[in-house]
């Protein structure tokens, strides 16, 4: 059985004072829940504090984005060997928000713009490489656009996003990694897709890992649901026969992420 993890995705949230604050409370909130694994995703310019305030508890610590370089002159990137230096135990690799030309990038940002931010699935594919070589979990994302999925193309946006991301994987380094399937626009849109649909799509990923990579992979890679996942909705979605947890953005900005938690640690 796959244990379910439940991700907190702070994206560009929070100051010191209050991200400690608040891992404070969830830290206490969760002592003693089994079940379930916790980790939240915080800015890199909060990590040391959060991996301070995490110690000797149960929440693990996350960073939202690496480069794939292992060091060098690279000036204002962090490597993954850094990520795991802070204690970090995962990384967000390939994130919508990331990928540049949707999800939140502004319509007025030119192409130049959009092209330096953005990674793509061979970017994104280095980052999860050089991110299990130095020891840590990518959480890597997936999800097609409101026009891909208006025009019936979801499946197989989805099913190019994987096969590209896992390309030179081993199915043992599959089996451990995370995909989080978050539909771009279920996210901070407070649209959260059907739990029904959001599993059948990611049934489908779990195919895809089967095919490409055998059963040991698909049976041990864990698929998140991200897109508007709260405490209202985490029941339902926890529910479901393929989603292994949620990543999360805005409602794990709040000590109610803890009762998130605790409804993936009681299936
Ligand atoms: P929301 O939960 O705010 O919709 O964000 C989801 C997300 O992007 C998590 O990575």
């Amino acid at each position: 059985m796959r244990t379910p993890l439940i991700a907190g995705n702070w994206k560009m949230n929070m100051t010191i004072a209050d991200g400690v604050a608040l891992v404070e409370e969830l830290k206490a909130a969760l002592r003693g829940v089994t079940g379930a694994d916790a980790a939240v995703c915080v800015p890199f310019t909060l990590l040391k504090s959060i991996a301070d305030a995490l110690a000797g508890g149960t929440i693990a610590l996350g960073a939202q984005d690496m480069f794939w370089e292992p060091k060098g002159a690279y000036t204002g990137q962090i490597s993954a060997a850094m990520l795991h230096d802070v204690c970090c135990t995962y990384v967000i690799i390939g994130h919508s928000e990331r990928r540049g030309r949707f999800g939140s990038i502004p319509e007025s940002w030119s192409d130049e713009l959009l092209d330096a931010f953005g990674d793509n699935d061979a970017v994104v594919n280095r980052k999860v490489k050089a991110a299990l070589a130095a020891g840590l979990t990518p959480i890597m994302c997936c999800g097609e656009t409101l026009a891909e999925r208006e025009r019936g193309i979801t499946d197989e946006v989805v099913a190019g996003q994987i096969t590209a991301g896992l390309a030179a994987l081993t199915a043992a380094q599959v089996a451990g990694l995370v995909i989080a399937y978050e539909p771009v626009w279920a996210i901070g849109t407070g649209k959260v897709c059907d739990p029904a649909e959001g599993n059948r799509v990611i049934a489908g990923i779990r195919a895809v890992v089967r095919r490409l990579l055998g059963d040991a992979a698909a049976d041990g890679v864990r698929i998140q649901y991200g897109g508007s996942a709260s405490p209202d909705n985490i029941a339902e979605i926890m529910a479901q026969s393929d989603i292994d947890g949620a990543l999360v953005g805005g409602a794990a900005l709040k000590p109610s992420f803890a009762e998130m938690v605790k409804v993936a640690a009681a299936r």
